[in-house]
């Protein structure tokens, strides 16, 4: 990858189009909702990834720059699995544009990498959108979404759908695999604290592990499957209900199943005793498991010591994010 070469004259540079996403994490229903079963997400604005599209010289075709990363990719001459790449083409594709453009888009995110927090799926779309706007041709969520999860499947492998409709209809979604997403209301808003452990989530390693102890014990992981199912169908009553105050147990219930499939981590399970031993309502992992994200649920008057209690425990960051369904 070639360096990033500086803009000479940041003021003059005329913008084409812009796109951003939100970061989401899963409520309830992670692994289960690759095996059918439903499961429950959230966006969370306070992190997202944005893209700009400015011109490009004449002649140099489609640049992608991932600034965070330092990386500026030529599409002509990059590698064709790279996920930008893929993402970049099929919007193209999308939007009936058979030649590369002479455009520079310009991507950032604030969402961790591997974190749990849907960066992959958030830069996609935010890429995707901002080419989209560029051409005048904005994308329905359902188009966007549906080219995010072709990219989710070079990170992921077998995703199954989650993450992509989160981050792009910007919704709370109840998702059913092979499904087309629904929204879900907020009955009354709640707040969650979201610490990162600082550990990778190997989203694919995770999904895959799960699927060999599925078909080593068929019987054993649907039963768990089906358990974490009935939660996801409880917790939605009492969220639309506007009973959120009652999810701590159940949240506590679905981190001990997930701890049964094999996804939780010392690291995870720590964090959880804290949250709750410094007043959270429960605490759960979120998202593949093995390090990632971990929310607790939290109120105006724990979400401090709750905060404290898990850097104590050994997050590395803690967002504090309140859940009422206008994140749109
Ligand atoms: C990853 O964010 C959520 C998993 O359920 C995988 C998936 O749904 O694709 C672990």
């Amino acid at each position: 990858m070639a360096p990033i070469q500086p803009a000479t004259n940041q003021t003059a540079i005329r913008v084409l189009g812009r796109g951003q996403a939100p970061g989401k994490v899963i409520l309830f229903g992670e692994h289960a909702v690759v095996y059918g079963r439903p499961a429950l997400a959230v966006p969370v604005t306070q992190v997202r990834a944005e893209a700009v599209v400015e011109p490009a010289a004449p002649g140099a075709g489609l640049m992608l720059v991932a600034a965070d990363l330092g990386e500026e990719i030529c599409l002509e001459d990059a590698p064709a699995q790279h996920p930008l790449v893929v993402a970049a083409r099929l919007t193209l594709a999308e939007l009936g544009l058979s030649e590369s453009p002479p455009w520079r888009v310009v991507i950032r995110s604030s969402i961790p990498i591997a974190g749990g927090l849907g960066s992959g799926a958030a830069v996609s779309a935010a890429l995707a959108r901002a080419m989209a706007d560029a051409a005048g041709q904005p994308l329905s969520p359902a188009a966007l979404s549906a080219i995010v999860y072709q990219v989710e499947i070079l990170h992921h492998g077998t995703p199954s759908g989650i993450d992509n409709s989160v981050v792009c209809y910007e919704q709370p979604i109840y998702f059913l695999r092979g499904r087309a997403p629904q929204t879900f209301s907020i009955g009354r808003s709640f707040t969650l604290a979201i610490a990162n452990t600082g550990i990778a989530s190997p989203t694919r390693e995770a999904v895959a592990d799960v699927r060999r102890g599925r078909e080593r014990d068929p019987a054993r992981f649907d039963a768990l499957f089906d358990r974490i199912a009935a939660i996801v169908e409880q917790v939605k009553a009492a969220i639309e209900d506007g009973v959120p105050e009652t999810l701590g147990p159940m949240m506590d219930e679905n981190h001990a199943l997930l701890r049964e499939i094999g996804v939780s981590d010392p690291a995870l399970d720590t964090l959880a005793e804290a949250a709750r031993r410094a007043g959270a309502g429960g605490a759960k992992l979120s998202g593949a498991g093995r390090g990632g994200n971990l929310i607790a649920l939290v109120t105006a008057e724990t979400q401090d010591a709750v905060s404290s209690a898990l850097r104590a425990a050994g997050a590395v960051d803690v967002i504090v994010t309140t859940v009422d369904g206008s994140e749109h």
